[in-house]
Protein backbone atom coordinates (compact mmCIF):
# COMPACT_ATOMS: atom_id res chain seq x y z
CA UNK A 1 0.00 0.00 0.00
CA UNK A 2 1.57 3.25 -0.76
CA UNK A 3 1.95 5.53 1.83
CA UNK A 4 -1.27 8.16 0.41
CA UNK A 5 -3.52 5.01 0.55
CA UNK A 6 -2.89 4.97 4.03
CA UNK A 7 -6.30 5.17 6.28
CA UNK A 8 -6.84 8.48 8.03
CA UNK A 9 -8.59 8.96 11.53
CA UNK A 10 -11.85 9.48 11.03
CA UNK A 11 -12.08 8.10 7.28
CA UNK A 12 -14.79 6.20 7.03
CA UNK A 13 -13.83 3.43 3.99
CA UNK A 14 -17.07 1.46 2.49
CA UNK A 15 -16.18 -1.78 0.03
CA UNK A 16 -18.73 -4.78 -1.40
CA UNK A 17 -19.08 -7.76 1.48
CA UNK A 18 -17.83 -10.53 -0.33
CA UNK A 19 -17.80 -14.28 0.24
CA UNK A 20 -14.74 -14.14 3.16
CA UNK A 21 -16.41 -10.93 5.18
CA UNK A 22 -20.29 -13.00 6.03
CA UNK A 23 -18.47 -14.05 9.17
CA UNK A 24 -17.66 -10.53 10.00
CA UNK A 25 -21.00 -9.55 8.63
CA UNK A 26 -23.12 -11.74 11.14
CA UNK A 27 -21.13 -10.59 14.25
CA UNK A 28 -21.43 -7.14 13.09
CA UNK A 29 -25.43 -7.75 11.99
CA UNK A 30 -25.72 -9.19 16.25
CA UNK A 31 -23.72 -6.33 17.47
CA UNK A 32 -26.70 -4.16 16.24
CA UNK A 33 -30.12 -5.84 16.16
CA UNK A 34 -31.13 -8.00 19.60
CA UNK A 35 -32.57 -10.78 16.90
CA UNK A 36 -28.97 -10.80 14.64
CA UNK A 37 -29.20 -12.90 11.33
CA UNK A 38 -27.15 -15.75 11.09
CA UNK A 39 -24.39 -16.23 8.70
CA UNK A 40 -26.57 -18.29 6.32
CA UNK A 41 -29.25 -15.95 6.75
CA UNK A 42 -27.09 -13.34 5.21
CA UNK A 43 -25.47 -15.23 2.70
CA UNK A 44 -28.94 -16.76 1.59
CA UNK A 45 -29.96 -12.83 0.83
CA UNK A 46 -26.79 -11.85 -0.80
CA UNK A 47 -27.07 -15.06 -2.98
CA UNK A 48 -30.56 -13.48 -4.40
CA UNK A 49 -30.38 -12.08 -8.17
CA UNK A 50 -29.57 -8.29 -7.12
CA UNK A 51 -28.66 -8.87 -4.25
CA UNK A 52 -25.65 -6.90 -2.44
CA UNK A 53 -24.20 -5.72 1.08
CA UNK A 54 -21.59 -3.03 1.50
CA UNK A 55 -18.91 -2.94 4.52
CA UNK A 56 -18.31 0.21 6.48
CA UNK A 57 -14.62 -0.18 7.95
CA UNK A 58 -12.78 2.97 10.40
CA UNK A 59 -9.79 3.35 10.87
CA UNK A 60 -8.91 2.00 14.57
CA UNK A 61 -5.24 2.93 16.10
CA UNK A 62 -5.75 -0.29 18.64
CA UNK A 63 -6.93 -2.38 16.35
CA UNK A 64 -4.20 -5.52 14.69
CA UNK A 65 -5.83 -6.08 11.36
CA UNK A 66 -3.11 -5.13 8.90
CA UNK A 67 -4.28 -1.56 8.03
CA UNK A 68 -5.81 -1.08 11.10
CA UNK A 69 -9.31 -1.46 9.45
CA UNK A 70 -12.29 -2.26 11.67
CA UNK A 71 -15.84 -3.42 10.28
CA UNK A 72 -18.20 -1.12 12.30
CA UNK A 73 -21.46 -1.49 10.07
CA UNK A 74 -23.20 -2.42 6.87
CA UNK A 75 -26.38 -2.31 4.57
CA UNK A 76 -27.52 -5.47 2.69
CA UNK A 77 -29.83 -4.61 -0.21
CA UNK A 78 -31.63 -6.04 -2.91
CA UNK A 79 -32.10 -4.62 -6.87
CA UNK A 80 -35.00 -6.13 -8.75
CA UNK A 81 -35.37 -4.56 -11.99
CA UNK A 82 -36.61 -0.56 -11.61
CA UNK A 83 -37.04 -1.22 -7.24
CA UNK A 84 -34.81 -1.34 -4.68
CA UNK A 85 -34.89 -2.45 -1.18
CA UNK A 86 -32.66 -1.90 2.19
CA UNK A 87 -32.79 -4.70 3.56
CA UNK A 88 -30.65 -4.16 6.79
CA UNK A 89 -28.76 -1.06 7.37
CA UNK A 90 -26.58 -1.11 11.20
CA UNK A 91 -23.56 0.57 13.17
CA UNK A 92 -21.78 -1.02 16.01
CA UNK A 93 -22.97 1.59 18.80
CA UNK A 94 -19.63 3.01 19.84
CA UNK A 95 -19.03 3.90 16.65
CA UNK A 96 -22.48 5.70 15.89
CA UNK A 97 -22.96 9.21 15.12
CA UNK A 98 -19.82 9.71 12.89
CA UNK A 99 -21.70 9.39 9.51
CA UNK A 100 -21.00 6.17 9.08
CA UNK A 101 -24.59 5.06 8.29
CA UNK A 102 -24.78 8.40 6.25
CA UNK A 103 -22.17 6.86 4.26
CA UNK A 104 -23.34 3.52 3.90
CA UNK A 105 -26.96 4.56 2.93
CA UNK A 106 -25.78 6.68 -0.17
CA UNK A 107 -22.75 4.40 -1.32
CA UNK A 108 -25.93 2.20 -1.24
CA UNK A 109 -28.26 4.32 -3.31
CA UNK A 110 -25.60 5.03 -5.74
CA UNK A 111 -24.87 1.21 -6.13
CA UNK A 112 -28.86 0.24 -6.65
CA UNK A 113 -29.19 3.30 -9.10
CA UNK A 114 -26.20 2.00 -10.98
CA UNK A 115 -27.56 -1.24 -10.92
CA UNK A 116 -30.52 0.37 -12.92
CA UNK A 117 -33.08 1.14 -9.81
CA UNK A 118 -34.86 4.19 -9.94
CA UNK A 119 -36.58 3.94 -6.05
CA UNK A 120 -35.64 2.62 -3.16
CA UNK A 121 -38.12 1.43 -0.46
CA UNK A 122 -37.34 0.02 3.11
CA UNK A 123 -39.37 -0.72 6.40
CA UNK A 124 -38.65 0.96 9.81
CA UNK A 125 -39.84 0.31 12.91
CA UNK A 126 -42.23 2.95 14.74
CA UNK A 127 -40.23 3.47 17.49
CA UNK A 128 -37.05 3.60 15.84
CA UNK A 129 -36.81 7.40 15.99
CA UNK A 130 -33.01 7.46 15.03
CA UNK A 131 -33.30 5.18 11.77
CA UNK A 132 -36.03 7.40 10.62
CA UNK A 133 -33.78 10.50 10.59
CA UNK A 134 -31.36 8.91 9.08
CA UNK A 135 -33.78 8.40 6.28
CA UNK A 136 -35.69 11.40 6.22
CA UNK A 137 -32.10 12.77 5.93
CA UNK A 138 -31.93 11.09 2.61
CA UNK A 139 -35.29 12.26 1.53
CA UNK A 140 -37.08 8.95 2.38
CA UNK A 141 -40.56 9.66 2.85
CA UNK A 142 -43.25 7.37 4.45
CA UNK A 143 -45.89 5.86 2.04
CA UNK A 144 -47.23 3.14 3.84
CA UNK A 145 -47.71 1.69 7.51
CA UNK A 146 -47.31 -2.59 8.08
CA UNK A 147 -49.39 -3.20 11.49
CA UNK A 148 -47.38 -5.79 13.62
CA UNK A 149 -44.42 -6.04 11.17
CA UNK A 150 -41.86 -6.97 13.62
CA UNK A 151 -41.89 -9.30 16.27
CA UNK A 152 -39.59 -8.68 19.02
CA UNK A 153 -37.95 -11.18 20.93
CA UNK A 154 -39.60 -10.50 24.03
CA UNK A 155 -42.43 -11.08 22.34
CA UNK A 156 -44.07 -7.93 21.27
CA UNK A 157 -45.15 -6.77 17.73
CA UNK A 158 -44.00 -3.34 16.48
CA UNK A 159 -45.92 -1.79 13.02
CA UNK A 160 -43.46 -0.76 10.50
CA UNK A 161 -43.61 2.43 8.49
CA UNK A 162 -42.81 1.79 4.89
CA UNK A 163 -40.67 4.43 3.39
CA UNK A 164 -39.47 5.45 -0.07
CA UNK A 165 -37.04 7.69 -2.04
CA UNK A 166 -36.23 8.33 -5.67
CA UNK A 167 -32.93 7.63 -7.11
CA UNK A 168 -32.98 9.70 -9.83
CA UNK A 169 -29.52 11.35 -9.83
CA UNK A 170 -28.34 10.57 -6.23
CA UNK A 171 -25.59 12.53 -4.88
CA UNK A 172 -21.98 11.00 -5.92
CA UNK A 173 -20.39 8.94 -3.11
CA UNK A 174 -18.40 10.71 -0.95
CA UNK A 175 -15.07 11.22 -1.78
CA UNK A 176 -15.88 11.62 -5.63
CA UNK A 177 -16.16 14.24 -7.88
C1 LIG B 1 -29.78 4.04 12.92
C2 LIG B 1 -28.26 3.85 12.84
C3 LIG B 1 -27.95 2.92 11.67
C4 LIG B 1 -27.59 5.23 12.63
O1 LIG B 1 -26.18 5.03 12.51
P1 LIG B 1 -25.12 6.23 12.68
O2 LIG B 1 -23.86 5.80 12.05
O3 LIG B 1 -25.06 6.65 14.10
O4 LIG B 1 -25.81 7.39 11.83
P2 LIG B 1 -25.04 8.67 11.23
O5 LIG B 1 -23.99 9.13 12.19
O6 LIG B 1 -24.64 8.39 9.83
O7 LIG B 1 -26.22 9.74 11.27
C5 LIG B 1 -26.76 10.31 10.08
C6 LIG B 1 -28.03 11.06 10.46
O8 LIG B 1 -29.01 10.15 10.96
C7 LIG B 1 -29.76 10.78 12.00
N1 LIG B 1 -29.52 10.08 13.26
C8 LIG B 1 -28.64 9.08 13.49
N2 LIG B 1 -28.71 8.66 14.78
C9 LIG B 1 -29.68 9.41 15.37
C10 LIG B 1 -30.25 9.44 16.67
N3 LIG B 1 -29.83 8.60 17.65
N4 LIG B 1 -31.26 10.31 16.92
C11 LIG B 1 -31.70 11.14 15.96
N5 LIG B 1 -31.20 11.17 14.69
C12 LIG B 1 -30.21 10.31 14.40
C13 LIG B 1 -29.28 12.22 12.07
O9 LIG B 1 -30.03 12.98 11.14
C14 LIG B 1 -27.85 12.07 11.57
O10 LIG B 1 -27.32 13.25 11.06
P3 LIG B 1 -26.52 14.26 12.07
O11 LIG B 1 -25.48 13.43 12.78
O12 LIG B 1 -25.92 15.28 11.17
O13 LIG B 1 -27.55 14.79 13.01
C15 LIG B 1 -27.71 3.26 14.18
O14 LIG B 1 -28.24 3.99 15.27
C16 LIG B 1 -27.99 1.78 14.37
O15 LIG B 1 -27.22 0.92 13.92
N6 LIG B 1 -29.10 1.42 15.07
C17 LIG B 1 -29.42 0.01 15.33
C18 LIG B 1 -29.81 -0.74 14.07
C19 LIG B 1 -31.01 -0.07 13.38
O16 LIG B 1 -31.96 0.40 14.03
N7 LIG B 1 -30.98 -0.07 12.02
C20 LIG B 1 -32.05 0.47 11.22
C21 LIG B 1 -33.14 -0.54 11.08
S1 LIG B 1 -34.48 0.06 10.05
Amino acid sequence: MALMDLPRPGQIAVKNIGPFDLGRLARLHRGCFEDGWSRSDIAHLLSLPGGFGLIARCFDRGFSAIDGLRGVGFAICRVVRDESELLSIGVLQSWRHRGVAGTLLEASMVRAHQAGADAMFLEVAVDNVAAQSLYERYNFKRVGTRLDYYHRPDGRKISAYTMKASLHGPRSLPGQS
